[in-house]
């Protein structure tokens, strides 16, 4: 049985879009005179805003976000992780205007001490030993397939049905509610039917996986360590494990995509839950939002590769692995200045200590209101669902979304000052956020769902 009035919730939701469109005037008309951009902005994807279009900005600074129409907002999207360092800080504005001002040179496909210093951190927090660059986490989990098939001379991956890795063609694969594996509703016109190229299971489901990668078939399984992508779903007691000895039984590599899932702290899941891959990709974040990516080798993959290579595949021109622009300078000034001085060890202690203050703030509404809802953390980063309990795939928790009711929360929230990630209901706290500004956002989810609810 619904939980909610519809028809009411339908009427709160119209007076939010109205409010939402009176409040802000000069980012509508931003957007409605931008007849030279494809669908009305830089890129498809910032359509999504439950508003009809999406806030301009003037400034972003830290936690904060201040819009066109000079309202400033708590920021708890942050670019969808591409920002967990806050925006702009203190130390990545130096390394930019170094590396831009004083010293020059972005992209010159020449290295420098940047390199290897950034390479060895990764190391140091993440566990393995050789490390590439990207400028996205797309690129860095598209050239590390190619790699994986390389190395074991195996065709297919796998992936967990409602992950999401990226635009990476093998990964747009569901399993429907038939239980047959499909590509991914509305993926956009493949060149071959995903399902050629991938196998895919549930998370949390170790039976399944173990009779997939029973065909022999698969060149990796690619994964976050706790799905983020579809709500926050963590991995049961013995999942990672399990999943790292079917590999092993199988002769399968096992990809981490520690991404999102970085927030878990310093080194990741990887470093937190002591997690052994044969391989990392991350991208996003790393940079505080310049763009980079990155993918991590352990010292036996890296070798196979290498024996390939010298039987002819190509990694360094024109063999599908690599990019002119990655690796650049300025992106790997801003990884060492990210990683050195602003995402370090310490921030990701006070950072999730907020978290879990904001968890537990949505848990204390949950509960007042008796809602069927639940709610996730993963270090930094907070997520609640339309379900109790907490979904345990991919499949349960897609089945759980409510789209009229997240549009309401949302601009509930926008109209009030706080920004909460527009795909789904991600919160994530960077370097900058306040306990004040948890609590903001406390107020405001709990008035919501009072005026829901009463
Ligand atoms: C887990 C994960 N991997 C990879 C990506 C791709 O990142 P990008 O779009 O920056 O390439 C995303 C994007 O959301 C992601 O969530």
């Amino acid at each position: 049985m619904d939980h909610f009035d519809r028809p009411k919730l339908a009427n709160l939701l119209e007076l939010e879009r109205l409010a939402y469109v009176k409040r802000h005037e000069t980012s509508r008309q931003l957007f409605e005179r931008a007849d030279h951009l494809f669908a009305r902005v830089p890129m498809t994807w910032m359509n999504k805003w439950a508003g009809g279009f999406p806030l301009g900005f003037s400034q972003a600074r830290g936690a904060l976000i201040t819009d066109l129409d000079g309202h400033e907002l708590i920021d708890f999207a942050l670019g969808d992780t591409g920002a967990m360092a806050g925006h702009s800080p203190a130390a990545l504005v130096e390394a930019m205007q170094q590396r831009l001002g004083t010293h020059g040179g972005v992209t010159t496909m020449l290295t420098n001490e940047d390199a290897e210093w950034v390479a060895a951190e990764m190391t140091r927090r993440f566990g393995l030993s050789k490390w590439s660059f990207s400028l996205s986490a797309t690129d860095a989990n598209r050239w590390l397939l190619r790699l994986v098939r390389l190395a074991t001379g195996r065709s297919k991956i796998l992936v967990f049905s409602y992950s999401y890795h990226g635009s990476v063609d093998e990964t747009f694969v569901v399993i429907d509610r038939e239980g047959r594996s499909v590509s991914r509703p509305g993926n956009v016109a493949p060149a071959v039917d995903p399902t050629t190229t991938t196998r895919v299971v549930e998370f949390n489901d170790l039976e399944a996986l173990e009779r997939e990668l029973a065909f022999g078939d698969v060149a990796a399984v690619l994964t976050e360590p706790a799905m983020t992508n579809i709500g926050i779903v963590l991995p049961q007691p013995g999942f990672l494990e399990g999943v790292r000895d079917a590999c092993d039984r199988s002769g399968t590599l096992l990809i981490l995509d520690e991404t999102h899932t970085f927030s878990a702290g310093p080194g990741g899941c990887t470093q937190r839950y002591h997690l052994r891959p044969d391989a990392i990709t991350i991208g996003k974040s790393l940079g505080g939002g310049v763009p980079c990516g990155a993918y991590g080798l352990s010292e036996d993959l890296a070798e196979r590769v290498l024996v390939s290579v010298a039987r002819g595949a190509d990694i360094a021109d024109v063999g599908g692995v690599g990019g002119t622009l990655a690796g650049n300078a300025m992106s790997l000034a801003a990884m060492r200045a990210v990683l050195g001085e602003v995402l370090t060890d310490e921030a990701f202690e006070a950072m999730e200590q907020l978290a879990t203050s904001f968890a537990s703030g949505v848990q204390a509404t949950i509960d007042r209101y008796a809602l069927p809802w639940s709610v996730n953390q993963l270090g930094a980063r907070c997520e609640y669902r339309f379900a109790n309990p907490a979904p345990r795939s991919g499949g349960e928790s897609e089945r759980s979304s409510d789209a009229q009711l997240e549009d309401f929360l949302h601009l509930y929230c926008v109209n009030r000052g706080v920004l909460i990630t527009p795909f789904h209901n991600m919160a994530l706290m960077c370097p900058a956020t306040t306990i004040d500004h948890v609590e903001h956002h406390q107020s405001v989810f709990d008035e919501a769902v009072a005026v829901l609810t009463n």
